[in-house]
């Protein structure tokens, strides 16, 4: 039922509007509901989805700036909304266990107290995190500020948000929520259609790209090896572009990234390859496919300084975390942190507020990838392996991946809300195993 790729065009994402902006800040009413999409041309695939967007809309945010959103559970199940990458207390988190049943509404706060940053919501309520953000609950959330905003980067139509992730169709175009592929049909949708192509004119553009996958980690390049700048990550901004050839993203990851395609000629197509597997590059190798169809002007520029991080302060405790799953093919593995799966009532790390700390994050399996992701906090990748960490991974993250034996040396400051978050492998399937703890700020 997948078409053949690049024959779909590729749609960008709507922006939502508030309800209101009154009261200096900017509220929302979403639903969540179940509806029936076009992924697949000619055919209404069941999805769960933010407003009946699929995948969700894009939220656009100001640092400085409250923002309030009513959600509204018109589902059957509970579900929980966590703003990934964001700084906010406990109580609109949406933890695991903070969920709101069907026909009750939750309404969260968000501060947006924290720099311009590329993030997302998606669902937490555990054990069903992963099948939800898998039929579709998860959205886009772009925070901006003014350091941003003076910066001359491609803006307005040319700064396009790009959610990527895999799905498996049944026969009649359903989606599958299977952890392995095994009926060999994956696909990779890219604002939600399979493989599709995209018109751009030739000169810059700026894609802000989400892994929203379960468990697919994409390392992207441009068919014709051609050069990316990438000038952010999860927290947003890195301190200076640089220009590469791959981006990584293991699932929640963000990169932004500008192509120039001022290179090349109009009528050229150049396809966003995808070199990782499982699955054969026929199927999950083909991203989506850049048409230039036209010229236009480019008065956008990417400057060699983009901003200045906060400077990292002198940490006073340092711990390590191992992040390990049942490898022994039992029927159900459990997943652990520190030899143990999460307990929702038991605290894992308890933290002095104010302070800076050092954790030493590692993955000991054999086989099986990780990453790791805290809430409340962005932090920073001092080493990758004893190696200081690659320019991608200069800036502020929430995620980083962790492929078997790798070990990452990460620094975090916690001197905003205080209160028990959630750390966890956001391999969402291996977070529901249990491979997720909990820290309390105090
Ligand atoms: Cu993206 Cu605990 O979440
Ligand atoms: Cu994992």
């Amino acid at each position: 039922t997948v078409p053949p790729a690049f024959t779909v065009r590729m749609p960008t994402l709507p922006v939502l509007a508030p309800i209101s902006q009154l009261g200096g800040q900017d509220t929302y009413a979403l639903t969540l509901k179940e509806v029936s999409r076009e992924i697949i041309p000619g055919v209404q695939t069941k999805v769960l989805t933010y407003d009946g967007q699929f995948p969700g809309p894009v939220l656009r945010a100001r640092s400085g700036r409250k923002v309030v959103i009513r959600h509204r559970n018109t589902l059957t199940m509970p579900v929980s909304v966590h703003l990934h990458g964001g700084n906010v207390s406990p109580e609109n988190d949406g933890g695991p266990m903070d969920t709101f049943g069907p026909g009750t509404s939750r309404t969260y706060t968000y501060p947006n107290q924290q720099l311009a940053a590329g993030l997302w919501f998606h669902d937490h309520a555990h054990h069903m995190e992963s099948e939800h953000v898998y039929r579709g609950l998860s959205a886009t959330y772009l925070l901006s500020d003014d350091t941003e905003r003076s910066l001359p980067l491609p803006a307005g139509q040319y700064e396009v948000p790009i959610a990527l992730r895999d799905a498996h169709f049944d026969e009649s175009g359903q989606l599958v929520y299977v952890m392995d592929d095994v009926f060999g049909r994956t696909t990779i949708l890219a604002n939600g259609r399979p493989s599709p192509y995209f018109e751009v004119a030739a000169r810059k553009y700026r894609f802000r790209l989400l892994n929203s996958s379960n468990m697919r980690f994409f390392q992207l390049r441009l068919s014709d090896g051609g050069q990316m700048i990438q000038i952010g990550s999860d927290g947003g901004l890195l301190e200076r572009p640089f220009t590469t050839d791959t981006v990584g993203l293991s699932p929640a990851e963000r990169a932004d990234v500008v192509i120039d395609f001022s290179r090349y000629p109009v009528g050229t197509r150049i396809v966003l390859e995808n070199t990782l597997g499982p699955g054969t590059p026929d199927q999950v190798g083909k991203v989506l496919r850049f048409d230039v169809v036209r010229t236009a002007p480019d008065p956008s520029r990417v400057p060699d300084v983009l901003r200045t991080l906060p400077a990292l302060r002198r940490a006073t405790v340092q711990r390590s975390i191992v992040l390990s799953m049942d490898e022994d093919g039992r029927q159900e593995p459990r997943g652990f942190m520190d030899g143990q799966v999460w307990d929702p009532q038991r605290i894992d790390q308890t933290v002095a507020h104010g302070t800076s700390e050092i954790w030493t994050v590692t993955n000991t399996n054999k086989v099986v990838p990780h990453n790791f992701h805290m809430h409340l906090v962005q932090f920073r990748v001092l080493e990758r392996n004893g190696a200081p960490a690659g320019p991608a991974e200069a800036g502020l993250k929430d995620t980083v991946r962790l492929f078997p034996g790798e070990s990452v040396k990460l620094h975090a400051t916690f001197d905003t809300y205080k209160g028990t978050y959630v750390y966890h492998c956001h391999l969402l399937d291996h977070s529901a195993m249990g491979m997720m703890a909990n820290f309390r700020i105090r």
